[in-house]
């Protein structure tokens, strides 16, 4: 059986004193909910802070982004070997890095590659615009993603892949959850063709685009669905809270 995960994206919102107030809001409750990873993925300049709010709860933390070199000259961005004692998870390949910052498969490639190599479990997004979509590409267009983004990844459990189809981000449309589970079934066999099916069984594949305290438990419902990456809701102290302790009620029946 694979642990659901629900994990709070929250992008480029929050100073330091915001994030360590929504942190205190949510987390005895959070704290509180068995049976779901729960993962908070605060700005960088927050990590710090939020790891030591966190300490010694259930709640873990990721960053939302990692470059793929150790150290070196590469003014402004954050390496593995920073995040490897704050945080256990990394998002990465995000669509909004790819759309606005020009990162390429290939990039996220190396960046997976490294992230696991230093023990850091990926969050690795992969997601189809709207364009393909409609014009019916959204499976060539995810295998291709999950095949470039894993190519000449060995096999692990330490991966979640997460299902983000662009027109579903932001923009209050989410994906149904058939169509989402459909799609996820997809990224699942492309990984088993990548590895085999036990170790493609073994990791959990979420979906992300538009979550809500209203809409998750369609999600959950579906058997490939195996919870969420949450953008705008987890801003929102009581609705990620709300959307975890569903997440926990229907997982668990
Ligand atoms: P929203 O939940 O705001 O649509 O964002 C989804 C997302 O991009 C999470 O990584």
């Amino acid at each position: 059986m694979r642990k659901p995960l629900i994990a709070g994206n929250w992008k480029m919102n929050t100073n330091l004193s915001e994030a360590t107030s929504l942190v205190q809001t949510m987390l005895p409750e959070l704290d509180r909910i068995a049976g779901v990873e729960k993962v908070l993925c605060p700005p960088f300049i927050s990590l710090v802070a939020v790891r030591e709010l966190i300490k010694g709860t259930s709640v873990e933390l990721g960053a939302q982004n990692m470059f793929s070199e150790d150290n070196g000259a590469y003014t402004g961005e954050v390496s593995p070997l920073m995040l490897i004692d704050l945080c256990e998870f990394v998002i990465l390949g995000h669509s909004e890095r790819r759309q606005y910052f020009a990162e390429t498969d290939e990039l996220v490639n190396k960046k997976v590659q490294k992230a696991l190599d230093f023990g850091l479990t990926p969050i690795l997004c992969v997601g189809e615009r709207l364009e393909d979509n409609e014009a019916g590409r959204t499976e060539k267009i995810i295998k291709g993603q999950v095949q470039a983004a894993l190519a000449g990844v060995n096999s692990t459990s330490h991966l979640v892949i997460a299902y983000e189809p662009i027109w579903a981000i932001g923009t209050g449309r989410a994906a149904n959850g058939k169509q989402a589970n459909a799609t996820i079934s997809l990224v699942r066999n492309t990984v088993a063709s990548l590895w085999d099916s036990k170790s493609a069984q073994a990791i959990r594949i979420v979906y992300g685009g538009s979550v809500t305290g209203e809409n998750i438990a369609e999600f959950i419902a579906e058997p490939e669905i195996d919870g969420a990456l949450v953008g705008g809701a987890s801003l929102k102290a009581n609705e990620f809270v709300s959307i975890v302790s569903q997440t926990a009620s229907l997982k668990s029946t």
